[in-house]
């Protein structure tokens, strides 16, 4: 092998990416992917605990790997598949099930907020951080990217190693969280947090049009020198120096700023739209296709070994 520490993470495929994600996620894990062994999945099964629509669940699975690879991600160096095809997932999860108390998952916190926010309780929501769990014990992983959201999730993948090697002696690896930080919090249209759920994003592979509505709809306030606004998001995408000119010169014009931003959003996106719509879906199918076979001979030699280590394997 390569020396390199192992990576793996899982991508939910929830639908439609803004600028935030692409500064708050995509953009950390593209900087840094290559200095890892690194594994990229889309966790299909983990989004049927709220996603009923088939037709809707295969239309996102085809556009997150799109956004990925169209982010910069290359398909000839990570392996990217998607977690249904790798049935193993699944027989792990049982496993690590008999081990793991119910109270300690009652303590996620996650499960927890997904339930205060009127999401249906089901056993897979409740069962959730143990399935992530095996995803990430399955490959040996050491290093597990995710926003600071899932930190406890990587804490209770810990836990099932640390339960099933006592269990039946030295098995997995006890895998550690890098938080992925990005630039910190990325401002929406309404200077909050860009969230899909306030409705204040702007698309991140949206067409010019869609880009340039998103940015007149800043708020913006008369109080001070500049729209504080447009200015944090604006940072993004020049830097401080290149916007000090800018801003002085436009000092109250609002109108214009406004179109600078749109004009240097749709610069930097338009090379990253064009090479997205260059991916067909045959070729996110081949791209999952190629992965599940890199993915499925490293899981199923694992689980040879659990199988016999629990004693199922005669
Ligand atoms: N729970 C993660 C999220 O919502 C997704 C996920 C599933 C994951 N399995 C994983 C992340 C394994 C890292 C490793 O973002």
């Amino acid at each position: 092998m390569s020396g390199k520490k192992r990576l793996l993470t899982g991508l939910q495929p929830s639908g439609t990416l803004h600028i935030g994600n692409y500064f708050g996620a995509l953009k950390p894990f593209v900087d840094q992917y290559k200095d890892s062994e690194s594994f990229l999945m889309v966790v299909d099964y983990h989004s049927l605990t709220s996603l009923k629509d088939p037709a809707q669940l295969r239309q996102n699975i085809i556009e997150v790997v799109k956004d990925y690879v169209a982010a910069g991600v290359d398909p000839s160096q990570a392996v990217i598949f998607k977690q249904s095809d790798v049935l193993e997932h699944m027989e792990l999860a049982w496993i690590l099930e008999c081990l793991i108390p119910v109270s300690y998952l009652e303590k996620a916190v996650a499960y927890k907020d997904k339930v205060a926010k009127g999401l249906e309780a089901n056993a897979g929501l409740f069962n959730y951080p143990i399935l992530m769990a095996a995803d990430i014990l399955l490959y040996d992983t050491e290093v597990v990217p995710v926003g600071s959201d899932q930190k406890q999730h990587v804490e209770y993948a810990r836990e099932a190693a640390a339960k099933f090697n006592t269990a039946y002696g030295k098995t997995f690896i006890e895998p550690q969280e890098k938080i992925v930080e990005g630039v910190g919090v990325v401002p929406g249209t309404d200077g909050k947090k860009m969230s899909k759920s306030y409705g204040n994003t702007i698309p991140l592979f949206g067409t010019k049009e869609e880009i340039t509505k998103a940015v007149m709809c800043i708020v913006t306030d008369s109080s001070g020198e500049r729209p504080e606004n447009v200015y944090q998001i604006h940072k993004l995408f020049k830097s401080e120096a290149e916007l000090a000119a800018l801003y002085e010169e436009k000092k109250g014009k609002y109108k214009d700023l406004k179109e600078a931003l749109a004009a240097d959003i749709e610069s930097f996106i338009a090379p990253m739209r064009a090479k997205r719509d260059a991916i067909t879906d045959e070729d996110v199918k081949q791209i999952l296709k190629d992965g599940a076979e890199k993915a499925r001979a490293m899981a199923s030699l694992k689980m040879a070994d659990v199988r016999t280590k629990v004693g199922v394997t005669l």
